[in-house]
């Protein structure tokens, strides 16, 4: 039987009517066993399972696309996609550039985006993903601007004038590649961009920075202060040379500044910095367009202030304890704040933070944060409350 023989099922008659039953939440909640019995009656066995996977699948989607209760999907495939935010974040790159290559579409997060607004052709060498691709593209209204093809990225004929998105696997056969690699590889991708007039690739946020070559952009990508991805791009979609970006809201900073916030002890707040800016090396500059803050430590990415700092790029944190790093006098420190629930945040401290969750005597009415690094190179303690949120 061919892989997507599945995608037949699911598309005939009986499967388009099945789904549909299969989505409301009193469905999802009750036993499988039950929702297979009531439904073997009207459907095939195989056609209910292939519809309960599906649906979950659907479920699990919703918060990438907004129209997952229509969408197709494969786990690995989901789990691999675009969200619609980042996909759009992606396709405004290319808003001078025609026509669009989207190598290794998989089933079709960055190729909706990018069909937005382009012509585009998406091509994934997985027939699944790619009929999946396509599927979806037409279920998000963007059908008519998509040609898929089915084929290795290494045997599709590029012009000099195309642009290409790029989001090589991380995974391969249901295995999850190891560190900076991929399939196709970084070098493969930067061989091809020699070729083609513009280029983005898709990375993992752990990319090792020396491998970008020194005229391209390294953006950073977080959504809900999530560190999701790296994205590099070729020097005609370059704007600086690093950027960290925060989604939904889109906010981004970017490096060339030549900013040095000094560093000096903490102040009454502390600013829990998005992991987007960290990972980029972006804090100086962050700091410079704040003003009035400073870095407690050369190398760790918490800026400090007096006053309190509200920036999409960070958490404000009001300090209600500060104290060099030990146990003992962290217990007593909330002890005396009256704190009974504290989760544990740590830049550049060593402590294992589930051994330490155990030690910690919490018997407060109150919660709290416990951030753990260092302060002008001592490991150090806050006790700190997310000043934006109610006290608890
Ligand atoms: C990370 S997923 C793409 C996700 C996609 N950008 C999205 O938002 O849905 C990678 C895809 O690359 C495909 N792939 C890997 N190596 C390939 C190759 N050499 N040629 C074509 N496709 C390939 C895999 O089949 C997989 O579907």
């Amino acid at each position: 039987m061919p892989s997507d023989a599945w995608i037949d099922e699911l598309l005939s008659p009986p499967g388009r009517a099945i789904l549909p039953e299969l989505a409301s939440a009193e469905v999802r909640e009750e036993n499988e066993i039950r929702t297979i019995d009531r439904l073997r009656g009207r459907y095939a066995p195989e056609l209910v399972r292939l519809a309960i996977t599906q649906s979950a699948l659907r479920h699990r989607a919703k918060p990438k696309f907004s129209r997952a209760d229509e969408m197709l999907f494969t786990a690995a495939g989901l789990e691999q996609a675009s969200s619609e935010r980042m996909a759009r974040h992606h396709a405004a790159r290319y808003d001078a550039f025609a026509p669009i290559r989207d190598l290794c579409c998989g089933l079709g997060g960055d190729l909706i985006a990018l069909a937005e607004s382009h012509d585009v052709t998406g091509v994934d060498r997985d027939p699944v993903h790619a009929r999946l691709a396509g599927y979806n593209a037409q279920v998000n209204g963007v059908g008519a601007r998509v040609a898929i093809v089915c084929a290795d990225v290494a045997d599709v004929p590029l012009s000099p004038g195309d642009a290409v998105f790029i989001d090589p696997a991380r995974r391969v056969d249901d295995r999850r590649l190891r560190g900076g690699e991929s399939e196709p590889s970084l070098e493969w991708c930067f061989a091809l961009a020699a070729r083609v007039a513009a280029m983005g690739i898709k990375s993992s946020p752990g990319i090792a920075v020396d491998v970008v070559p020194h005229d391209w952009e390294l953006e950073f990508v977080s959504e809900g202060r999530e560190l999701k991805e790296s994205v590099l791009w070729s020097p005609s979609l370059r704007s600086s040379a690093r950027r960290a970006t925060v989604l939904p809201e889109g906010h981004t900073i970017v490096s060339g500044s030549g900013a040095n916030v000094r560093v000096r002890a903490s102040g009454r707040y502390l600013l829990d910095v998005d992991p987007s800016v960290t990972r980029a090396g972006l804090v100086d500059e962050l700091g410079a367009s704040i003003g009035d803050c400073w870095k407690i430590d050369e190398r760790i990415g918490f800026l400090s202030s007096d006053a309190p700092i509200v920036t999409p790029f960070g958490r404000p944190l009001e300090i209600l304890a500060s104290l060099p790093w030990n146990l003992k006098r962290l217990n007593e420190a909330l002890r005396s704040l009256d704190i009974g629930r504290a989760d544990i945040r740590k830049r550049g401290s060593p402590v294992d933070v589930d051994e330490l969750q155990r030690k910690l005597k919490l018997r407060g009415s109150r919660a709290a944060l416990v951030v753990l690094t260092r302060v002008e190179d001592r490991p150090w303690a806050f006790v700190c409350v997310n000043y934006l949120l109610p006290p608890s």
